[in-house]
């Protein structure tokens, strides 16, 4: 089948974790200003959109997923007037801006929760969610946080507890106020007028909390007790029509996706949600259970449910990931053979490709020797319940190391001169010591680097429609490393084959020949017969079938 032509799934989309991208003004923590310095450096990749994580004035409890005022840029990262000068750039290059919408939950610094949590009986005091304590004067249900611990904090002044999914710097705001609700979506009206193409919005699954019963309290994680309620939907629903659709904005939406009929919930063109969803899943389950087997398995039920009128937003890296060639390749003996492979498996999926920064390079997980070093609030709660639970101070600097969403946050890498080009200062997060053999201005210069080979395929992908909009239907066998499809549109065939192992293996397709042309590989030469393609480390190729 063909899908129907839009806009939003011609892109590729480079996200861009802006405290780790470039320094612009010699202080150690990325910001505008060196963002915009590198937008040529994204024009030369060929993306066509960034999506940058939160830029707002925020305490940085979770960095700048605790927004104090939505309506400034965070002064570490720069002015009102560097953000449109990075606009700007952007679209002079043809770069669409897609802003990092948090609007789940605020900071606690926000002027909307310092007088919430005042008195019961002031204009904001149902901006949150507040409950009375339990009869026992405990938390008024067992749900956890996302970070650790109670989801539940007290405030003496109220005598009430408030709700917050993640830090409890980031209380959940309420959505069932119809004030609130407005004055949220008078922040989605604001960004639109400032010439915003589309939005990545966070942690949208759980605005509706279900908490008269309707979500399963005797559950401890709350996050997956109270997501995707019906409530939600409606949220989205009354979001989109009243702020995204009127100017046909882009939006991929952050979600629980539990089965592919959630999926599809969110991105259906018929429901008036997102266009493409990122299901979230906690790196600790994806380090356990990811497998090309479980990939060939999702990758099957979704684009059965979604393709009469869904999308999918595909990704292997992001901010809150450890970095994909450590994680689904080999960033050792194969790291360029595994990191183009992933490349290769991205771009040729249905859907659109995000591009996580440093990626394209095949940056890779950081070891830090101590728990000091980490930065990031998920690992430092969760190497403390480690500790409460009976672990080892090893084992919880080891599982930490592992899981660390600083893995993916530590500088990008540019140069092999002091702190890899990023700053001249001391770094908020130190450098991979990698930066001297893995850096783009080495990339630049290699023909064959992995730079280059995320180069062609986003060059193949604006000019050849099949990676679009062809149709997809997986050929190779279910279990098992080798991940093999087609890709179809109106007479053109292309087979996309990619080995997720170091191990030999063997694709058997009556329909290859020995001489069909092959578009992309990251092996030099290619051997066969008609039938069959052999497959050495972590190979990806691309044949042209017709
Ligand atoms: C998802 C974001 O990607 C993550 O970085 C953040 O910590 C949580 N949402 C809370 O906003």
């Amino acid at each position: 089948m063909k899908h129907k032509k839009d806009w939003f799934k011609e892109l590729v989309i480079y996200q861009i974790y802006p405290r780790s991208f470039q320094d612009g003004n010699g202080d150690g923590i990325g910001d505008l200003k060196g963002m915009a310095e590198r937008l040529d450096y994204l024009k030369e990749l060929g993306i066509n959109a960034v999506w940058m994580s939160p830029v707002y004035a925020s305490p940085n409890v979770d960095n700048g997923y605790d927004i104090s005022d939505y309506y400034r840029i965070m002064e570490e990262f720069g002015t009102m007037e560097d953000w449109e000068a990075f606009r700007d750039g952007a679209h002079e290059r043809g770069i669409a801006i897609i802003m990092d919408l948090v609007l789940n939950h605020s900071s606690d610094l926000h002027p909307w929760f310092q007088e919430s949590k005042k008195s019961r009986d002031n204009k904001f005091s149902d901006y949150y969610i507040w409950r009375d304590p339990a009869e026992d004067g405990g938390a008024p249900n067992g749900w956890l946080s996302v970070f650790g611990g109670s989801a539940w904090e007290y405030v003496p002044e109220r005598g009430q507890y408030y709700l917050h999914f993640f830090a409890r710097q980031q209380p959940d705001l309420n959505w069932a106020n119809d004030e609130a609700r407005e004055k949220i979506l008078d922040i989605v009206r604001f960004w639109n007028k400032k010439g915003v193409d589309g939005y990545r919005i966070d942690a949208i699954s759980y605005l509706d909390k279900g908490l008269d019963g309707r979500a399963d309290m005797s559950q401890a994680f709350g996050t997956s007790s109270c997501a995707n309620l019906e409530g939600t939907h409606q949220y989205i629903q009354e979001m989109v029509a009243k702020t995204i659709a009127p100017d046909h904005l882009m939006t991929v939406g952050e979600v629980i996706v539990n089965t592919p009929q959630d999926a599809w919930n969110y991105t259906s063109a018929s429901r008036g949600e997102f266009n493409m969803a990122i299901p979230f899943i906690p790196p600790i389950v994806e380090i356990e259970t990811w497998s090309p087997t479980n990939f060939k398995k999702n990758l099957a039920e979704t684009y059965e449910t979604l393709k009469k009128d869904g999308w999918w937003a595909r990704f292997l890296s992001n901010h809150d990931k450890p970095r994909q060639v450590s994680l689904y390749g080999n960033d050792g003996a194969y790291w360029k053979e595994s990191a183009k492979m992933l490349a290769s498996y991205l771009h040729t999926l249905p859907g659109s490709p995000f591009v996580f920064q440093g990626e394209e390079i095949g940056m890779t997980n950081i070891k830090l020797p101590s728990i000091d070093d980490y930065n990031d609030i998920d690992t430092r709660n969760y190497y403390k319940t480690m500790l409460q639970e009976g672990a080892s101070e090893e084992e919880a600097l080891r599982v930490s190391q592992n899981i660390s969403r600083d893995n993916a946050r530590t500088p990008m890498q540019w140069n092999s001169s002091v702190h890899g080009g990023f700053s001249l200062a001391e770094p908020w997060l130190p450098v991979n010591p990698n930066y001297r053999e893995i850096n783009v201005e080495q990339q630049l210069q290699d023909e064959d680097s992995i730079f280059h080979f995320y180069q062609k395929l986003i060059r193949l992908r604006k000019e050849n429609p099949v990676m679009v909009y062809g149709d997809f239907q997986l050929v190779s066998e279910t279990e098992g490393p080798v991940i093999a499809f087609i890709r179809s549109l109106e007479g053109t065939a292309w087979l996309a084959v990619h080995n997720f192992s170091e191990e030999e293996q063997k694709l058997c397709w009556d329909g290859v020949r020995a001489d069909s042309e092959v578009i992309l590989s990251n092996y030099s030469s290619r051997e066969g017969r008609d039938g069959e393609i052999p497959l050495r480390a972590y190979e990806t190729v691309i044949v042209k079938l017709s």
